[in-house]
Order: structure tokens, then sequence, then C-alpha cells
């Protein structure tokens, strides 16, 4: 059987969700992983019998490799998926695609054209209560949408810094906005505010809030916190005619559809692992098995925009429009 030669770059704790998924599938050789703190390279390397870089231009200026999974955070993207690019190799890159937009736009440009396959993981995309929310709106179109993420600061250190994660709105709200364009279509506008951290090291702010307008017509607003002691509600309600429908999230395993209609209310857990469904699912094209990716870096790229509008109105204090070429 031909097995797919893969490597990692960043060995933090989603490449560890990633790489335990990687090695339970018996047409996949994890080869290489590569982390700036080589300590941690060559831990995971020792357990995936794989060889250890301390960066990952050098790997992948010297592996011979069928895919790379790009597990770094928001302030590394850019000269990764350039190299992965330019040598012709697929990649799947996580959540957000960038600190901000112009780095990922210009990887999106580099990537026009190519035809090379990539995945982003927005792994809400792969749960079924998610699919079962497409089908339940599909005759019914949302009328408002409401999103919250509302958790503690992680404890990453690249986290409380605008200029390492680019904040809370792009790093981690961001699945809630790629969730509400999936659900509800697209956004025209975003109108945004934030409440600044107070003085001190840390500048992402402590609060965010943003009320959006649909291209149908719907209206909606999806807020963040990042001062609790622990998660209290990441999820995203929609209503619509009868019919309101929540999707949440616990932990990377833990989702929720609740549904209610004239009929009362039910609710739909899921134990899916999402991480494995999108990281089989980018397996199967590179081998042949599965026509495409749900979300290739050209749509990922609209939630990523998106949120970005989304920070941008609040750090500027004014609405921003998605025009004829995109958010303005
Ligand atoms: N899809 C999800 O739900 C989900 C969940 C968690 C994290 N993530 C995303 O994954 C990314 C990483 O998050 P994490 O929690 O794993 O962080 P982490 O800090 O645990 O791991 C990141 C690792 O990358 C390494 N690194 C930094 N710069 C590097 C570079 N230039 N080259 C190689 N390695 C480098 C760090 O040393 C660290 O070991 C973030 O963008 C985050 O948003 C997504």
């Amino acid at each position: 059987m031909t097995r797919l030669r893969v490597a990692c770059v960043g060995t933090g704790f989603i490449a560890g969700q990633h790489l335990r998924a990687l090695s339970e599938m018996a047409d996949v050789q994890i080869v290489a992983v590569a982390d700036t703190q080589p300590e941690r390279a060559e831990e995971v390397a020792t357990r995936y019998e794989a060889r250890s870089y301390a960066d990952g231009a050098t790997l992948l200026a010297t592996e011979e490799l069928d895919a790379v999974w790009l597990c770094v955070p928001p302030f590394a993207h850019g000269a990764l998926e350039a190299a992965a690019i330019a040598r012709g190799l697929p990649f799947f890159v996580e959540k957000p695609l960038a600190l901000d937009l112009p780095t990922a736009q210009g990887i999106a440009d580099q990537l026009a054209g190519t035809g090379l396959t990539t995945a982003v993981g927005y792994h809400w995309r792969h749960l079924d209560v998610v699919e079962r929310a497409v089908e339940l709106l599909a005759g019914t179109p949302a009328q408002l949408v409401t999103g919250y993420w509302w958790d503690k600061t992680p404890r990453v250190p690249w986290w409380p810094r605008r200029a390492y994660s680019g904040g809370q709105v792009i790093e981690q709200t961001t699945h809630i906005f790629d969730l509400a364009r999936h659900l509800a279509g697209e956004i025209d506008t975003v109108t945004a505010a934030e409440r600044a951290a107070p003085d001190g090291g840390e500048d992402v702010p402590t609060a965010a809030s943003s009320l959006l307008r649909f291209a149908s017509g719907a209206v909606g607003s999806i807020s963040s916190a990042r001062v609790l002691a622990g998660r209290h509600r990441v999820a995203l309600h929609v209503v619509a005619d009868g019919l309101v429908l929540e999707v949440s999230e616990r932990g990377l395993t833990d989702h929720e559809l609740r549904v209610g209609t004239e009929h009362g209310a039910e609710v739909l857990r899921s134990e899916q692992d999402p991480i494995t469904a999108e990281d089989l699912e980018f397996v199967d094209v590179l081998l042949g098995r599965a026509a495409r990716t749900r979300v290739p870096y050209e749509e990922a790229l609209r939630s990523h925009a998106l949120a970005c509008a989304a920070d941008r109105s609040a750090r500027e204090w004014t609405p921003v429009h998605r025009g004829e070429g995109g958010w303005q």
C-alpha cells in the first residue's frame, strides 16, 4: 500500500491532536516534525519514530513529503506556506490563517492557479450536528444569528499579545464567524466595539462585540470575552421562521445541537472527533478517495477576512463593508 509521507510544523497542543489522528491511519507515515522549541520537536519525533527539526524551513527544504500540517501560532504564518507552495506540497493549516488579512491574502495569491490541495482547521464544518443544522435551515432561512466565545484567556504565552495572536476575535471567535457564514450566508457589513485590556503587558481586548448585516437581510451579533475562570459558552444561535437552533462546543469532541420548534425542544449530542474527520478528509483527497476538502484555503480566507473586518471595525470604531473585491 502507498503510505503518504507527512510532516508537521509546530508540535504544541493542536499538533498533538493531529499527530495522534494521523498516527492511527494505516496509510500515513509521519516522517518529520519541527518546532522552534527543539526539545518539544525531539520528544514528539521520538514518539512517532520521525526526524526532528528546529525550524520548519529546513524540514521543508530537506524531507521528501506528500503533505505537511502547519500547526503554528498566528504570528508564524507566511514563509512556511510560501515554502510549501514553492515545492508544490499540499498543506493542512490551522486557523487562523494569519495574524492579519494581508498575510493570508498574500498566501491565497500564491496559491491561485496552482491547483494545490489545501485544508484549514475550521473543524465545526465536519460535525454531524452542523450538517443537520444546514439541513434544517435549507427551507427556512436564518433571520437572526447570535454567537458567543465567552471563555478564559488561553495559557499559551503568545496568546495575550495582539502582535502574536491577532487577538481573540481573529484567533478564537473566528470559528463562530465561520459557522455564521456557513449557516446564514455572507455578511455585508460589520460594526464592532471592544473593551481595551487594562494597562500592562497584555493588549488583547478583554471583550468585544460586533453587529452583523447579512446579504440575505438577516441580522446578527457575535461577542467575545476572555476574563472568565473557564469556558462558559462557545456557541451560535440561529432564529428562523418557527425554528431556533443552538450549536455549541464544550470541548474538541463535545458538541451539541438544540432544536426548538412548535413541537418542543430536541437535543442532539455529538461525540464525533472533528479533528480526525478533517485529517481523514484531507488524506482521502490526497489518495484520490475524495474529490475535495470542504474548507480549502480560499473558503477559509472568507471567514478570516470577516473576523479581520470585525477586529478592524472595533479598533477604528467604524463600520466595515464587503464590496465587490472583498472587505474594504
Ligand atoms: N481548530 C481548533 O479548534 C484549534 C484548537 C487549538 C489551537 N488551534 C490553532 O492552532 C495554532 C497553534 O495553537 P496551539 O494551541 O497548538 O499552540 P501551542 O503554543 O501549544 O503550539 C504552537 C507550537 O508552535 C511552535 N512554533 C512557533 N513558531 C514556530 C515556527 N515558526 N516554526 C515552528 N514551530 C513554531 C511553538 O514553539 C509551539 O510549540 C493556533 O493558530 C491556534 O488557533 C486550533
